[in-house]
C-alpha cells in the first residue's frame, strides 16, 4: 500500500523489540528493506531496546533529511562513533572540520579532474588485470570479492598518493583497511553497548587502525619534505594544511587521507563483486557487455576515452548500485525535535536512511526486485523521482566520488571481460551482509577463461 509522504500521523509506526530483533539478527540488510516496503515508505521507528532509530525511505523524506533540512540531521551519535576511532575529524565528519576538507577536496573530484586521472589509473588497471593470467593458465580459482578489492585498492592509492607509495606499502595498506571495514559490523548493530565493554571485532579494528597510522604518517611526512605540488590529493591536502603546520597539520592530512581510502575502495570493490553474481544470473546481460565491449575497445587495451562509449556497460552499473548498493545505510542524528512526514522525531534520535531499502519501495520503481539495466535507458528515466536512487547520497555530503566510481569500474571490468570468459563456479542465493559496505557472505569463486581472439 501506498502512503503519500506528507501523511498526518504525529506517532510513527513502531515494529516492536520482540519483532524486531528476530528479523533484524538473522538478516539485516534484507529485512529492514522488507519493513520499508510492509510501511509503503512511511517512517518506521524500530524498537531495538534502548536503540530506537527511525527508519526514512520515502523519496520526498529522503530529499528532507540528506538536502533540504541537512543541518537537523548530522553525522553524528552511534553510527558514526565507531568509524571516527579511525576517520577522526575530516571530510566523513560534520561542521566546520568537514566543510574546511570539502572545500579542499571538492576540486580535486570534478568530473574534468577525474578524467585527467583516466590514463594512470587505466594503467594500473590494465596491470593488476594482467596479473591474473596465471590463474587463467592454470584455472586456479579467484575469489572474486578479495581480487576486486586488490585491482580498486591499488587504483585507489594511486589517486591518493601518486607515485610516492611503493606498491609493497600499499599491499601492506590495503588489508588493514579491509579489516576495519569488516571487524566494525559488531558496533555498527549494536551501537548502544558501551565502548567499555570490549566486542568481537575490536581488538582487530583497532590494532588495523594503528598499523594503518604507522604507514600513512610516514607517507605525509616525505610529501611534507619534498614540498612539491603534485595532482594527487595527498599534495593538495598538505599544501592546503601547510599553514597548520606540525602535528595538527599531519593530523588533518592523515585524517581525510584515511577517510576518503575508506569511502573510495570497500564501496566500490564490493558493487564490482556482486556483479559477478548478476552476469551469471543474467546470461543476456553478460552477452550484450561483452558485446559492446567487443565493439568499443576492440583488440586493444583499455583506455579512459572507451568508456564514455560503454553506454550498456554504464547502465549495467546504475542498475547494480540499485540493486546492491554498497552504502546501505546513511546514519543521521536530529540535532532538535522536528518532524519526517507527520512522524515526531525528538533531538538525539537516530535516523537512518536507507538507499538499499528505498530502491526497492514498489511506489517507485516498476518490478523492483528484478535486475534490468534497460530501466536505465534514457527514455526510461524521465520521470523518475530524484530522490529514489541515491547510491552515493545527496544534498552537501553527496558522494565526491561519482565520476570516479564512474570512470573506475567500467575500466575495471571492460579489462576483464576483455581478457578473460568470467564463470562464476559457485552459483548460489546471496545473502548481504552488513559492515561499512554491504557484502556478499558467501565467497564468489571465478574461474577465469582466456577470451579466444586473444
Ligand atoms: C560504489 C561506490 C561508492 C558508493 C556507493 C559511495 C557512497 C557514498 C555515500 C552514500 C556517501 C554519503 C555519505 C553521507 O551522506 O553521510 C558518500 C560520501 C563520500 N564518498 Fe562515496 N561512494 C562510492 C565511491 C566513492 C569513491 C570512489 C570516493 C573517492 C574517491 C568516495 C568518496 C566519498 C567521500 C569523500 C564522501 C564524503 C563526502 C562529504 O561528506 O562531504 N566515494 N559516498
Amino acid at each position: 500500500m501506498s502512503v503519500a509522504a506528507g501523511a498526518v500521523a504525529t506517532t510513527p509506526r513502531v515494529l516492536p523489540f520482540y519483532r524486531a530483533i528476530p528479523r533484524l539478527m538473522k538478516d539485516p540488510v534484507t529485512e529492514l528493506a522488507k519493513i520499508a516496503t510492509e510501511a509503503g515508505g512511511q517512517v518506521v521507528q524500530l524498537g531495538l531496546g534502548p536503540f530506537r532509530p527511525y527508519l526514512v525511505t520515502h523519496p520526498d523524506h529522503v530529499q528532507r533529511v540528506l538536502k533540504t533540512d541537512w543541518t537537523k540531521f548530522v553525522r553524528e551519535g552511534m553510527f558514526w562513533r565507531p568509524l571516527r576511532r579511525v576517520t577522526g575529524q575530516s571530510i566523513l565528519g560534520e561542521g566546520e572540520g568537514w566543510e574546511s576538507s570539502r572545500k579542499i577536496l571538492q576540486p580535486l573530484f570534478t568530473a574534468r579532474y577525474t578524467a585527467s586521472l583516466g590514463e594512470d589509473m587505466a594503467d594500473i588497471i590494465a596491470d593488476s588485470i594482467s596479473e591474473l593470467d596465471e590463474h587463467a593458465r592454470t584455472g586456479r580459482l579467484v575469489d572474486g570479492g578479495y581480487q576486486m578489492t586488490t585491482i580498486v585498492n591499488q587504483a585507489v592509492i594511486k589517486v591518493l598518493f601518486g607515485g610516492r607509495i611503493s606498491r609493497d606499502i600499499a599491499e601492506r595498506l590495503a588489508p588493514e583497511f579491509a579489516t576495519c571495514a569488516t571487524s566494525i559490523a559488531f558496533r555498527l548493530l549494536f551501537p548502544f553497548v558501551s565502548y567499555s565493554i570490549k566486542v568481537p571485532g575490536d581488538r582487530a579494528f583497532l590494532a588495523a587502525a594503528q598499523k594503518i597510522d604507522e604507514i600513512v604518517y610516514p607517507l605525509i611526512d616525505q610529501a611534507r619534505a619534498e614540498k612539491s605540488t603534485r595532482n594527487e590529493v595527498v599534495s593538495a591536502l598538505i599544501e592546503a594544511r601547510m599553514a597548520q603546520g606540525g602535528e595538527a597539520g599531519a593530523r588533518q592530512v592523515r585524517d581525510d587521507l584515511v577517510s576518503i581510502y575508506g569511502a573510495a575502495s570497500e564501496t566500490t570493490a564490493m558493487s564490482l563483486t556482486w556483479l559477478w553474481s548478476v552476469l551469471h544470473d543474467h546470461p543476456d546481460v553478460h552477452a550484450r557487455l561483452l558485446e559492446e565491449i567487443d565493439e568499443v575497445v576492440g583488440e586493444g587495451p583499455v583506455r579512459p576515452a572507451h568508456v564514455p562509449k560503454l553506454v550498456y556497460l554504464r547502465r549495467v552499473l546504475q542498475e547494480l548500485l540499485r540493486v546492491y548498493p554498497s552504502a546501505w545505510i546513511i546514519p543521521r542524528q536530529a540535532v532538535a525535535d522536528t518532524d519526517i512526514g507527520g512522524v515526531r522525531i525528538k533531538a538525539g534520535s537516530q535516523v537512518l536512511v536507507s538507499p538499499y531499502a528505498t530502491h526497492r519501495l514498489a511506489d517507485f520503481w516498476d518490478r523492483p526486485l528484478e535486475f534490468d539495466p534497460e530501466r536505465w535507458a534514457t527514455e526510461n528515466t524521465e520521470r523518475r523521482h530524484r530522490y529514489s536512487f541515491i547510491p552515493f547520497g545527496a544534498g552537501p555530503h553527496v558522494c565526491l566520488g561519482q565520476h570516479l566510481f564512474y570512470v573506475e569500474a567500467p575500466l575495471v571490468i571492460a579489462n576483464l571481460l576483455r581478457r578473460y570468459r568470467v564463470e562464476l563456479t559457485n552459483p548460489q542465493r546471496l545473502t548481504p551482509v552488513p559492515g561499512a559496505s554491504v557484502r556478499p557472505k558467501e565467497k564468489l569463486m571465478l574461474k577465469l577463461v582466456p577470451r579466444a581472439r586473444d
